[in-house]
């Protein structure tokens, strides 16, 4: 891909502009056809849907991998923006509630079932089987709901442009209860562990700045939610469980387990 300029890169792919409407995702040899071709299936209904995100052209192969051309959005990160222009944080975060509200407003069918891969995610996660027992029979008694869920909602995933928005990197799109996905987010702005090449000082200002995102941004999403936001108690323990069984810095995982086990209070 030498020809192409590498514009971003995340944990499934890297991404290469083809030319100045097109890029090509270029999926890491070791991602699934079942995988790819989950990510072009839902993208592809989500344009059809009219939600915020790039057109999706085609699947090619490229060097033996597997890729999807997509809509080449001249955006830049949510993540970025807030790095370079703190000041913007608040407005950010309202503008991802407001996303997470839209997106929940979309009843879907056909989608994998949140419940079903956060079943596996807990099965998988390495805590003792006593909690996973706990946490399997909470998953159990959450309500079925078919509410259209992101799956990894969080600022690295929106493209931010002056006049429009775009949501990407779909491939944990499920059916759900819309709190799982609120959880989830909350989770990652809460743990997500930090770059290593920031300081110590500079992660203590990120961490500041985090923590008030994510005040505003839940209360902005609860406001106008049909949820309290005290019900995210149930839903962020199964979250965090499912968390465990992905490859994540050992530290966050720490991190989540002692949070996880506070939570639970066993
Ligand atoms: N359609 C697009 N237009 C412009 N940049 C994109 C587009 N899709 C992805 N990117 C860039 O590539 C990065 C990785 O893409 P993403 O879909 O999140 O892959 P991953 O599944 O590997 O996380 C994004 O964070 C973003 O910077
Ligand atoms: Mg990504």
């Amino acid at each position: 891909m030498s020809e192409h300029t590498r514009i971003g890169s995340g944990r499934t792919a890297e991404v290469y502009a083809i030319n100045d409407d097109k890029v090509l995702k270029l999926f890491h040899p070791s991602v699934s056809e079942a995988t790819v071709q989950k990510e072009y299936d839902v993208s592809k209904r989500l344009v059809a849907m009219d939600m915020p995100v790039p057109t999706v052209f085609r699947r090619i192969e490229k060097d033996n991998r597997k890729g999807i051309v997509y809509e080449y959005i001249k955006g830049t990160a949510m993540t970025e923006v807030i790095a370079k222009k703190p000041w913007k944080a608040r407005k950010a975060a309202r503008l991802l509630a407001n996303l997470h509200l839209n997106m929940h407003a979309h009843s879907v069918s056909s989608f994998p079932r949140f419940k079903d891969v956060l079943r596996v995610g807990i099965d998988r996660s390495g805590l003792d089987a006593r909690l996973k027992e706990k946490l399997q029979n909470t998953l159990d008694g959450i309500k079925d709901a078919t509410i259209l869920c992101h799956g990894d909602f969080h600022p690295d995933n929106i493209l931010w442009k002056k006049q429009s928005i775009h949501i990407i990197d779909w491939l944990d799109a499920t059916c759900g209860h819309p709190l799982l996905d609120v959880a989830r987010t909350k989770m990652l702005l809460e743990h997500s562990a930090l770059p290593d090449d920031l300081g110590r000082f500079e992660k203590r200002i990120v961490t500041i700045i985090r923590r008030s995102f994510l005040r505003t941004y839940l209360k902005t999403y609860f406001k106008r939610s049909a949820y309290d936001k005290d019900a995210l108690v149930i839903y962020e323990p199964i979250v965090m469980a499912a968390r465990m069984s992905e490859t994540i810095p050992d530290q966050e995982k720490d991190v989540i387990r002692d949070a996880l086990i506070q939570k639970v209070n066993i």
